[in-house]
């Protein structure tokens, strides 16, 4: 069974509107790591909402778990679900930071003995368990966003969705709240959907669903995507800083067997060239 399905799905806002989403195909499996990318409009975040029940299609079918996304099962549906949005500040609702990670599992009914163990060990996985009685209003962008995630980890989601959720810290900031993210879903083996415009997140995850204009453009893996003559802007990300080095080598006559993914498998790739010269 997979985890997430949308079959032939098509979605508009409003009746005057165009198709947002259009014939769209596509699954994902159990424990994947799928990112998505495109360009601002493309209908990413609207995805995201299908995916969770906030809107429906007027034709075609979502299934998360087998279950067909309807009114009739959404609360089922959400409770496997969470969501992480990009602005933190439009997802508080507690006045410490214990009562908003709290607040989640107080909705699902989370027995108050466990409710304490978890929103514990959410908030030392996020690195905020010295803030515990803190007010989310004061805290920094990237210390709100670490709240927010605890949120939506102690809830223990099967699925969780993280739309542009690095995009509004500066760039260290991101770098760190995307290793605290990747360290906690491969921990808890959750499948997940990292919309995003980070080049880095893209290149971790299992395979790459790129939209246009509301279609599926193309579904590939990392190692696709950095091999393939893609218009890195119009993408909506920046060109993996491997692909620039690999490409100056290559005007020097360098010749690589495979495009580096990493920063690691770069470094491999130059030493073994050099010990063979
Ligand atoms: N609430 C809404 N009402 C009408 N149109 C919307 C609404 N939200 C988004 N759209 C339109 O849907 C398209 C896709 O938006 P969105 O899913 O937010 O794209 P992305 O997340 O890829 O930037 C855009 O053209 C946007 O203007
Ligand atoms: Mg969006």
């Amino acid at each position: 069974m997979t985890k997430i399905e949308f079959r032939n799905v098509y979605f508009r806002y409003h009746e005057d509107q165009n198709w947002i989403i259009e014939a769209l195909n596509f699954t994902i499996e159990p424990g994947e790591n799928v990112a998505i990318i495109g360009h601002n409009g493309s209908g990413k975040s609207t995805i995201a909402k299908l995916m969770m029940g906030l809107v429906y299609p007027q034709k075609g079918a979502i299934f998360v778990d087998g279950q067909r996304v309807t009114e009739d099962h959404i609360w089922e549906i959400r409770q496997k679900i969470g969501m992480v949005f990009q602005n933190p500040e439009t997802q508080f609702v507690g006045t410490t930071v214990r009562d908003d990670v709290a607040f989640g599992l107080e909705n699902r009914g989370v027995p108050r003995v466990e409710m304490v163990d978890r929103i514990k060990k959410s908030l030392i996985d996020v690195g905020m368990d010295d803030y515990t009685l803190h007010e989310p209003h004061h805290l920094s962008g990237g210390q709100k966003q670490r709240v927010a995630i605890a949120g939506v980890m102690a809830t223990e989601p099967d699925i969780v969705i993280l739309d542009e959720a690095t995009s509004m810290l500066d760039p260290i900031g991101r770098q760190e709240i995307a290793k605290v993210i990747s360290r906690i879903i491969k921990q808890r083996r959750m499948t997940t959907v990292s919309i995003t415009h980070d080049v880095k997140e893209v290149m971790q995850a299992d395979r790459v669903i790129i939209l246009k204009g509301g279609e599926l453009y193309q579904c590939l893996t990392p190692r696709q995507l950095l091999a393939g003559e893609y218009d890195w802007d119009y993408l909506g990300l920046t060109k993996p800083f491997v692909l620039s080095v690999k490409e100056e080598f290559e005007k020097y006559g360098y010749q690589f067997e495979h495009t580096p993914l990493n920063h690691e498998e770069l470094i491999d790739a130059l030493w073994t060239y050099y010990s063979k010269t």
